[in-house]
């Protein structure tokens, strides 16, 4: 039987697909992100019932969102079958934003009003679903993020808010100020990043009932190339899973993340239309409790305890 592709990020939360499609690599391959590619790309999502799209206003040295926005210009009526993450915080020395004299975070309540402004204008949209705040910082004061938020909500820029790479109390120290719960943390989490696992990042989530959203679920590509070390035997586990069932490794993969009971969405980086279709059908790849652990110990490197 399959999971539902239909999941409530969070209780009051938004209603999200089981994977999500992240826009970063879009310029990765050196081609141009014309119009024709990103529709192809949302289309094919689409039709797999992938419908939440992630981005963040930096990805493609702030490229990205202009060029999915572009696609959502060519054809308007795709914007109300998706929900849009997006992410604000993280400051690029970068050709694009010549004042950044060293990379650096601001969640001042003007940059955080500022930056959604332009996510809105680049992804030609009224409304981001749900906005991640990038990074944690050390300047980062809860009050003031708290204010930008109240505004933003109230004038329906933005519906919900979420974290990214945040620590478990770098999240409720957050939340503490907050009008509303957050509806995500989105971390790095695959085979070869445990930690989450362990470090109360997933326990929050299970907690609290809202969703983890993964980055770089196949460690950006690593985990499909890997030779030696953990990468090797990690990766042997895995094709052998993959044989024994019959599907492709990163199919494997993304079931391992799907299994977990925090309801993980892996949020999926590849360029190639038929590795999208490949990946929602792990939807239908349950592994079983010893199918999993095998995994984790091929990366841990030993037995569980
Ligand atoms: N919040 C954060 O701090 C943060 C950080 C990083 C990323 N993200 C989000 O997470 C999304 C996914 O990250 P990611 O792109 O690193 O995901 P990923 O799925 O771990 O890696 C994608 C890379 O793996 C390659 N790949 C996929 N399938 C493969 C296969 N079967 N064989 C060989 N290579 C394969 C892809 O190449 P092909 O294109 O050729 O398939 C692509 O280069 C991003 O788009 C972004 O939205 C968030």
């Amino acid at each position: 039987m399959s999971l539902p592709m239909r999941v409530k990020m969070a209780p009051g939360g938004p209603e999200v697909s089981r994977l999500a499609y992240g826009v970063w690599r879009l310029f990765n391959d050196g081609q141009q992100a014309d119009v024709q590619r990103v529709l192809a790309q949302i289309q094919t999502c689409l039709d797999c019932g992938i419908t939440t799209f992630d981005h963040a206003d930096i990805y493609g040295g702030y490229r990205c969102e202009e060029a999915f926005g572009a696609a959502l210009r060519a054809n308007p009526s795709l914007r109300q079958r998706m929900e849009l993450v997006t992410k604000c915080g993280i400051m690029l020395v970068d050709p694009a934003r010549p004042q950044n004299r060293i990379k650096h975070y601001d969640y001042s309540r003007q940059h955080i009003v500022a930056s959604v402004e332009r996510s809105l204008r680049n992804l030609a949209t009224d409304y981001i679903d749900v906005l991640l705040l990038h990074r944690p910082s050390p300047l980062l004061d809860p009050d003031e993020v708290a204010e930008a938020i109240r505004q933003l909500i109230a004038q329906g820029k933005v519906r919900y808010l979420g974290v990214s790479n945040f620590t478990p109390s770098q999240f409720d120290a957050l939340s503490s100020r907050l009008d509303q719960p957050l509806v995500t943390n989105q971390v790095e989490l695959h085979p070869l990043r445990l930690e989450p696992f362990l470090d109360g990042t997933l326990d929050q989530c299970l907690q609290r009932r809202i969703l983890p959203m993964a980055w770089s679920p196949l460690a950006g590509g690593r985990l499909l190339k890997g030779e030696g070390g953990a990468e090797g035997r990690v990766r042997a586990v895995l094709s052998e899973l993959g044989r024994q069932h019959g599907v492709d490794l990163d199919q494997v993969i993304y079931a391992w993340l799907l299994r977990h009971p925090s309801t993980i969405i892996p949020v999926l980086g590849t360029q190639r239309l038929e590795r999208i279709t490949s990946a929602a059908k792990a939807l239908s790849l349950k592994l079983d409790t010893q199918e999993w652990f095998a995994v984790w110990s091929a990366s841990s490197g030993r037995e569980v305890p």
